[in-house]
């Protein structure tokens, strides 16, 4: 009896003990510990912009893949999605209140790739692993811990697949990019932000891309519309009304950009064959390639991107190593796939 109640006051000094070492945040046994043993994680979701049409199709397959992981799991997920509206701060207050709250890891489209520190270390301090996407934080922020990660779809890879769908279509019949014959190809860019890795990547490896394929460029104008349907339309209203007749080709950093020039050349009534290229292969832009107004796309394969994220992010919440469900670059990247489709 005198044992019993020894035990039973060692087990309670432990209990206490154990209690003490929570509440200054030193113990083992934080929520996270106890969600995985009732079979359920919390996964902070925090987009750049909410109402970004490629980050959308994101936020729809990893919705899709919560219930599917679900499904064959039985593991319960919750998902909090948080809009930044551009606003880096705003994104800082969303990752504290959701690592103050325990969730058991974070996916990042960090706002501004450069000012990913605060959130990093908000996030070691509380032990929160982190999986960035689609904007990539600058490489010595991604060294700074071990449980950060990163997803996205390689910009060289997406130039070169798009400029190379440009120089296929000259090189099969030059009449069709040089429109007028004058064996030049007088061309208009629309670029993402300027401090989005992909606009300056892909402006680079596109135009270099048709360089080395023997098309011969000439550069009418350029311009920043953010990736933005409605700026890349006003833009291109601007050039078009400049440069009447001139423009066989618009190269755009991405769909929305290409619909958007799609927009004011249907908007100006221009019947000329302008061939516009995009890149993201969004349901719009597939659409705009079905009905033969786009020329071409690099399509995400954005059911492996959202899987590769979430994978990443359910693995940490449940203290498993990712590399063990992923093939991962440097032990920290996924590289998702991307296709290009051309409107034949
Ligand atoms: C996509 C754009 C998107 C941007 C947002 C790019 O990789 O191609 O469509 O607006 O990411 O970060």
């Amino acid at each position: 009896m005198g044992n019993r109640k020894m035990q039973t006051g060692w087990f309670l000094a432990a209990a206490l003990a154990l209690a003490a070492l929570c509440v200054l945040g030193l113990g083992q046994c934080g929520s996270r510990e106890q969600r995985a043993e009732k079979n359920s994680i919390r996964l902070g979701i925090l987009l750049y912009r909410g109402d970004d049409t490629f980050v959308g199709t994101l936020r729809q397959s990893l919705e899709e893949q919560a219930k599917r992981y679900e499904k064959e799991t039985g593991i319960k997920v919750v998902l909090n999605i948080e809009d930044a509206k551009e606003n880096q701060n705003t994104q800082n207050t969303q990752a504290e209140r959701l690592i103050s709250l325990g969730y058991d890891a974070l996916c990042v489209n960090i706002v501004d790739r450069s000012m990913a520190s605060t959130i990093i270390a908000n996030a070691m301090a509380a032990d929160v692993p982190v999986v960035f996407f689609n904007r990539e934080p600058v490489e010595e922020d991604l060294q700074l811990w071990e449980k950060l990660y990163y997803v996205g779809a390689d910009a060289k890879e997406s130039a070169v697949l798009q400029g190379n769908l440009v120089v296929d279509k000259y090189q099969q019949d030059p009449s069709s990019i040089d429109l007028n014959g004058d064996g030049k190809v007088n061309y208009v860019l629309l670029e993402g932000e300027t401090s989005h890795q992909d606009s300056l990547i892909r402006t680079e490896w596109s135009i270099q891309t048709l360089m080395d394929g023997g098309v011969p460029l000439e550069k009418l104008t350029g311009g920043i519309a953010n990736w933005e349907r409605n700026q890349a339309s006003a833009l291109t209203e601007q050039w078009l009304t400049q440069f009447p007749g001139e423009i066989e080709l618009i190269i755009s950093n991405n769909d929305d950009m290409a619909l958007g020039a799609l927009d004011a050349m249907e908007r100006l009534n221009i019947m000329d064959k302008i061939n516009v290229v995009g890149i993201d292969g969004t349901p719009a832009g597939m659409q705009a390639l079905e009905e033969g107004a786009l020329l071409g796309t690099v399509q995400s394969d954005r059911t492996e991107y959202a899987h590769a994220i979430f994978t990443i992010a359910a693995a940490m919440a449940l203290e498993e190593k990712p590399e063990e469900k992923l093939t991962l670059s440097d032990g920290k990247y996924y590289w998702s796939r991307q296709v290009p489709v051309k409107r034949e």
